[in-house]
């Protein structure tokens, strides 16, 4: 895949109803930002050119729209701006109120930059479709959770300790002691032959997985999952979709559900949360690496790479 990320100078965006404008101070890089460069969302993505990449933010509120309530300018925020405008890789950006949460000083940008998008999907997938409760009154669960050393992983990792699951990780062998402190109970090399067949060291059978890598079919999570074990894939394919379909049409105990983040009125609260366990040392943003606006381009190579450990970090 080619870089083709260009530095233009645009105006500064003026916030509209219920919207903020921020002072960027560090954004994030996810998988789908790349996937609209490559045109995988076309004709509906990108709307107009040129198009700003990225949508999770973190920075300063400088400028407020009519109708916001509950922030003012010098407020240092977290943001999830509209994926479908994109605008994070930049030095100001216009979020929404309902997206926008306070970031308390505990909290780096580059820390709360990372939560957006991958915190919220390592939320939605085990708690929405995993069904796993991180207030521990649920019964305790094994979890599985592929490629567990990047954006996504690494909190799905952290959120399952939270809940008190059982948790085995794959990762690449660079990864194994970081995947162990964020909290894997068994990690596995995924390029041995055990890791590839996702097999629990002590013989675990899977109450869900937290599927973050691609490439596996179902024939290798099946037999690894309990009765009534679930995978929970992010980036399902057509043949993904169409087990999904087998497994319901067949009312198999054991399923395949697609996940896709779409940001809802509940996303802000979650965002909240999630920034509230950094404050409190409960949840971390493994950061992969942090590059200056002006390099951005050497970001994106990290991002297409496909081998970031945690979010990659740009700084205006
Ligand atoms: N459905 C949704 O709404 C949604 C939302 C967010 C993300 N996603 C998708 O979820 C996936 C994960 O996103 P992400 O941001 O976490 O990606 P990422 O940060 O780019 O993931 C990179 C990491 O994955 C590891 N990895 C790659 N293949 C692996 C494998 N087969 N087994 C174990 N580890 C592997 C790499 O390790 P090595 O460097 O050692 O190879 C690297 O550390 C992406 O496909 C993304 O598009 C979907």
């Amino acid at each position: 895949m080619l870089n083709l990320v260009q530095h233009v100078e645009v105006p500064i965006p003026t916030p509209k109803n219920d919207e903020v404008l921020i002072k960027l101070e560090a954004t994030s890089l996810n998988p789908f930002d790349l996937n609209i460069q490559k045109g995988k969302p076309r004709p509906f993505l990108p709307k107009k050119f040129p198009f700003i990449p990225a949508s999770d933010v973190a920075g300063e509120v400088v400028d407020l729209g009519p109708g916001v309530k509950n922030f003012k300018a010098g407020d240092k925020v977290v943001a999830l701006l509209s994926v479908a405008n994109g605008g994070g890789l930049a030095e100001y950006a216009v979020a929404k109120e309902s997206m926008t949460v306070a970031r308390p000083p505990e909290v780096s940008a580059a820390e709360g930059a990372g939560l957006p998008i991958a915190g919220l999907t390592a939320h939605m997938a085990l708690t929405q479709s995993a069904g796993i409760k991180l207030d521990r009154s649920g019964e305790r669960a094994n979890i599985l959770v592929t490629a567990a050393s990047g954006g996504v992983g690494q909190y799905a990792v952290q959120l399952a300790k939270l809940a008190n699951a059982n948790i085995t990780a794959t990762c690449g062998a660079r990864n194994i002691e970081l995947v162990k402190r964020l909290g894997a109970d068994e990690v596995l090399d995924y390029k041995t032959p055990d890791g590839a067949a996702l097999k629990s060291p002590s013989g675990k059978k899977y109450d869900a997985v937290i599927h973050c890598a691609t490439g596996i079919p179902w024939s290798t999570f099946e037999p690894n999952l309990s009765a009534n074990g679930k995978v929970v894939d992010l980036t399902p394919g057509p043949r993904a979709m169409l087990t999904c379909a087998i497994k319901k049409l067949t009312l198999s105990k054991k399923q395949l559900l697609p996940l896709l983040l779409v940001p809802n009125s509940e996303s802000k609260s979650i965002l909240s949360y999630l920034v509230n366990l950094v404050k409190e040392g409960k949840l971390t943003t493994v950061i992969d690496s942090k590059h200056p606006l002006s390099k951005a381009e050497d970001a994106w190579a990290k991002s297409i790479s496909g081998h970031a450990t945690g979010k990659i970090i740009v700084e205006p």
